[in-house]
């Protein structure tokens, strides 16, 4: 997902631009950029590759100004190298834009028959041309922008900056988020308030269709029938260092180790902790709801895997789970009174956001679980219920995981208690049992030097395994999408029950497996005799396990490299679980010097089709 950052102030901007952009890593990107107006001339500067690559060349060849943009761009039209890495300019006009014009090549072509020549592979540059274009034909930047934004279709959020004007920012919101700060004599944009959070905390969210005129002293908000709106402006706080690493050495782990605050906290929103009650509500009807369909992408798509199993056992509801990009097109059934969950960590996932107006559109009740206020997925559902996570910058999903295993809990808890089938003794016991779930986090993290040495196990590994049974079954699938992720070792989670059924055809002595299996569940039995299974063809295998297991394991002479893990209830197994999933991964990935944080060819989200 690009990155788009910009301010027109009465100073420099460039240093700000260049933290704002830092602050944008975390999206994914292949190149960066940054332009500004300086003297009535613009200066650009792009770089493929690290932002460090943009700033070296800012150094050598260094440029100001009082008003810039700034670009991290995640390649979809157009190989990542410098010419490609936005800011586009001309002698007119300098543009970043975040998503996909539609018509981009219809539109390239009438500007090369009027003589415009494109050196770019990019759908961006179509935006260039064509504001020039008004522009020469005598309209107002305003004018044009209105023009432009008549011409083009997709899913954009842009900013220009023109020569003719230079204290003039122009931006338009149409399917990417653009969020508006506002400073003392100077105006932000930025691609999320996290990253205008860094000079202000009042922020103002574009809507669908809207767009804005900002001045360092001014802004105006014009919304998709051309009228001038005037639009709440909100506050927003990041806890301190909301965009550092603290003392870590990477987000992904300052991430996995603040679980056990995220998820007391996330509790303490949905739960009282003094009576062991949900507080969670929803405008969901769940008594007559005949089915909830769940869907999400990627590990919010595993949380919904684990949700099934929830709302089965618990509430007594028939559950389906959906791929997003699949749920679009499949030509489902939607019941009347259904209810669709979306999971969303960024609230940005295109297919997600498909997804969910699919179902709004199908007249379904909507709940979106995210961990973004104001995304676009929170703006769109009926219902949104916030992880509390606050922001997740590592590429891989951790913390946001478990955090949205535990609203669904709480999910779970008030849709049985609204449907009759939960007793309030019941609903006891499963919220004592949550709010253990901090403190088996923190028993879980002090295993790091157990994880190190399954890591350089896994370290040469050419693939791995993960199964499990149960709800240990989506967190298996999991624990693979962490390693392959961000290790790049090829890696497949199974339903244990269904190795025999092919996938013990890739078992040799080369071949690690990785067992979920809490002793306490009805599922730990048969993966022990699936663990037999692979043993007797030469797998290594590593356990994690409670004590109880381990004895199990010895009893019956598997020989395993064992995780040792807490006891705990079934019900909490896939989030205590899904923390030494994360850790493997994590460990398994520095030993192998990938870039734990931003991975290669992926983005922190995904609103690309
Ligand atoms: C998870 O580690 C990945 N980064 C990815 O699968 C992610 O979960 C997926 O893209 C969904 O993102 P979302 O939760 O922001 O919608």
């Amino acid at each position: 997902m690009c990155g788009i950052v910009g301010i027109t102030s009465f100073q420099n901007v460039v240093p700000r631009i260049l933290k704002g952009l830092a602050c944008l890593e975390y999206r994914g990107y292949d190149s960066a950029g940054i332009a500004t107006i300086d003297d009535g001339n613009f200066e650009v500067r792009r770089a493929v590759g690290k932002l460090k690559n943009l700033k070296d060349v800012t150094h050598l060849n260094p440029l100001q100004g009082n008003i810039g943009v700034g670009h991290t761009r995640w390649a979809t039209h157009g190989v990542p190298n410098e010419i490609n890495a936005h800011p586009h300019s001309n002698d007119y006009v300098s543009v970043v834009h975040n998503g996909i014009i539609e018509n981009h090549a219809e539109l390239r072509k009438s500007l090369e028959n009027k003589g415009y020549v494109f050196v770019s592979q990019t759908d961006t540059e179509v935006i260039v041309y064509l504001f020039t274009e008004y522009l020469k034909e005598g309209k107002e930047p305003l004018l044009a922008l209105q023009s432009v934004l008549g011409d083009i279709t997709g899913a954009f959020a842009f900013a220009i900056i023109l020569k003719q004007n230079p204290d003039v920012m122009l931006v338009a919101r149409q399917g990417s988020p653009l969020v508006i700060g506002i400073g003392q004599d100077e105006m932000y944009i930025g691609s999320d308030a996290l990253v205008v959070s860094l000079w202000t905390d009042k922020v103002i969210y574009l809507n669908e269709g809207d767009y804005a005129i900002l001045t360092p002293a001014s802004y105006q908000v014009y919304n998709q029938k051309h009228h001038k709106i005037s639009v709440e402006v909100k506050t927003v706080e990041f806890k301190e260092n909301a965009v550092g690493k603290g003392n870590y050495n990477h987000f992904m782990q300052k991430e996995i180790f603040e679980q056990p605050k995220v998820i007391g906290e996330t509790l303490l929103h949905y739960a009282d902790h003094e009576n062991f009650t949900t507080k969670l509500t929803t405008k969901a009807d769940w008594k007559n709801a005949p089915r909830l369909s769940i869907v999400a992408c990627g590990t919010s798509y595993y949380a919904g895997m684990v949700a099934k199993y929830w709302f089965e056992k618990y509430a007594h509801i028939p559950v389906d789970v959906d791929i997003a990009s699949e749920f679009r097109y499949r030509d489902g059934v939607f019941l009347d009174k259904g209810i669709t969950l979306v999971i969303s960590q960024s609230g940005e996932t295109i297919d997600t956001l498909m997804a969910l107006t699919l179902a709004t559109e199908q007249k379904q009740q909507t709940i979106a679980i995210v961990n973004v206020p104001e995304s676009s997925i929170a703006r769109l559902a009926s219902d949104v219920l916030m992880t509390y996570a606050g922001p997740e910058i590592g590429v891989a999903s951790t913390k946001a995981f478990t955090a949205q295993l535990t609203v669904l809990a709480n999910i779970v808890i008030y849709a049985a208690r609204q449907r009759g089938v939960m007793s309030l003794t019941q609903e006891k016991e499963l919220l004592t049992d949550l709010f253990t779930v901090p403190g088996l986090i923190m028993t879980v993290l002090q295993n790091e030097a157990e994880v190190h040495k399954i890591a350089l196990s896994l370290e040469k590994a050419d693939g791995v395994l993960f199964i499990g049974r149960g709800t240990n079954f989506p967190v298996a699938l999991e624990g693979a999408l962490k390693l392959k992720e961000i290790s790049y070792i090829h890696a497949e989670g199974y339903a244990a029950g269904e190795l025999k059924h092919g996938p013990i055809a890739l078992i040799d002595q080369e071949t690690p497996v990785i067992v979920n299996a809490p002793s306490n569940d009805k599922w730990f039995e048969k993966t022990l005799s699936n663990v037999q299974e692979v043993v007797a063809r030469g797998a290594t295998v590593i356990c994690l396990v409670d004590v109880i297991g381990q004895q199990a394991l010895e009893a019956n002479h598997i020989p395993n490299i064992t995780l040792k893990m807490p006891m705990c209830s079934t019900f909490v197994a896939p989030i205590v679980y899904a923390i030494s999933m994360q850790l493997i991964a994590y460990h398994t990935a520095l030993l192998r010097g990938t870039d734990v944080d931003q991975p290669r060819n992926l983005a922190k989200s995904v609103t690309v089709e």
